[in-house]
């Protein structure tokens, strides 16, 4: 089984954020995290998991609450994991101090993924980051220092920073340190952030998506999902990616349990007061094989053939004779992640 908990605290809201993330008092983490231990009682309870084989910290900013508070949480999960589970969390690089690195490495974190976003300092202030690109070095190194064999990080392009310089730059400086691991998401202007009313920073290019898949591939980082490159896969994900069921935890996280989806209350308020109230969802099969179709076609997992309608195998042939699909061992993969949007779109047309 899988598990996700949720974070929702962050020391400053990003200008291009949507996550369910807060501001909040310092005083909020400690019942926080009582709120979060009560939910994931009450989750264990229900789907009385044997093994957890991914846990997956992430936010908002896990990094900003003190490690010594999340002590009662691995506590309450040792019995759950043992050396081979993935167990990730997400960090900003100014509070990924090498204690904070150190103390949660010693509980059996394994696996970081930092939110670099650049090395740049000019476009770390268009983004509203609170880093500077030397202190997102220092955290890659502590982490490194601490014996984090499993480090990714984040980076965003598409800024209207962005040319091949600049990017191949923020590459070259991930390469040094070695990675096995990165994400590269191109910005997205959501509603309600600060950049959503500034259209004139961002460069959506394919072009420039190209250049950052090709140079990452140059690097030893192949693209296995549409914004995901490395050797060392993220465990975690590739469950989405697969369909797997996970239990999700904390303010505003969601489950799934094959059939159902869960959510607590993504106000925090909320959340504190009774985190066992959950908004239950049913996912009818049709559903369930969009799910299926537009996870899997977006990372190297594919969806099996006998999911298809025999229309829509018709349509897949198509896109076989096009050469934007494959067949493999009764698997449609597609050949262009970054197409499988349209490619999902295109089997799901009526003839
Ligand atoms: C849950 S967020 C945050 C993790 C952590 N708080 C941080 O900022 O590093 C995970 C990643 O999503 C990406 N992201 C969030 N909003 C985005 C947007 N609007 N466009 C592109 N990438 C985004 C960022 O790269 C970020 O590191
Ligand atoms: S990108 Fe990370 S630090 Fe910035 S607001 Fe979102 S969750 Fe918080």
């Amino acid at each position: 089984m899988h598990l996700y908990i949720h974070i929702p605290f962050c020391e400053q809201k990003c200008h291009y954020c949507a996550f369910n993330s807060f501001v909040a008092s310092k005083n909020l983490h400690e019942p926080y995290i009582q709120a979060l231990l009560e939910q994931l009682k009450k989750l264990f309870n229900k789907y009385n998991p044997q093994y957890l084989s991914t846990i997956f910290f992430g936010g908002g900013t896990p990094s900003c609450v003190d490690a010594k508070l999340y002590k009662p949480i691995f506590e309450f999960l040792w019995p759950y994991i043992d050396s081979h589970s993935e167990i990730s969390s997400e960090a900003n690089p100014n509070s990924a101090s090498s204690s904070w690195l150190q103390q949660m490495h010693d509980f059996g974190l394994n696996r970081i993924s930092l939110g670099v976003q650049s090395f740049h300092d000019e476009k770390l202030k268009l983004l509203g980051r609170n880093h500077k690109g030397v202190q997102a070095k220092r955290a890659i190194s502590e982490a490194q220092d601490v014996g984090f064999e499993n480090i990714s990080i984040d980076l965003i392009y598409g800024t209207s920073l962005d040319t091949k310089e600049l990017l191949f730059d923020d590459i070259a400086q991930a390469r040094a340190f070695g990675l096995k691991h990165l994400s590269a998401y191109t910005l997205t202007l959501e509603e309600n952030t600060p950049l959503y009313t500034k259209p004139e920073v961002s460069k959506d290019s394919a072009e420039l998506a190209n250049f950052v898949r090709q140079s990452l591939y140059e690097s030893n980082l192949p693209q296995y999902e549409v914004s995901n490159y490395g050797t060392l896969t993220c465990k975690h994900n590739l469950g989405y990616w697969k369909y797997e069921p996970y239990i999700g935890a904390g303010c505003g996280a969601v489950g799934f349990d094959g059939q159902k989806r869960y959510k607590a209350s993504s106000n925090l308020k909320e959340y504190l007061k009774n985190p066992n109230a959950l908004h239950v969802e049913i996912v009818n099969e049709n559903e369930k094989l969009l799910e299926r179709l537009f996870l899997g076609l977006r990372a190297n997992v594919g969806v099996d053939k006998n999911l298809l309608s025999p229309s829509m195998q018709k349509r897949a042939q198509i896109l076989i004779d096009e050469k934007m699909l494959d067949l493999l061992d009764n698997r449609f993969y597609a050949k262009d992640l970054f197409l499988a949007d349209e490619i999902v779109l295109f089997l799901l047309e009526k003839d």
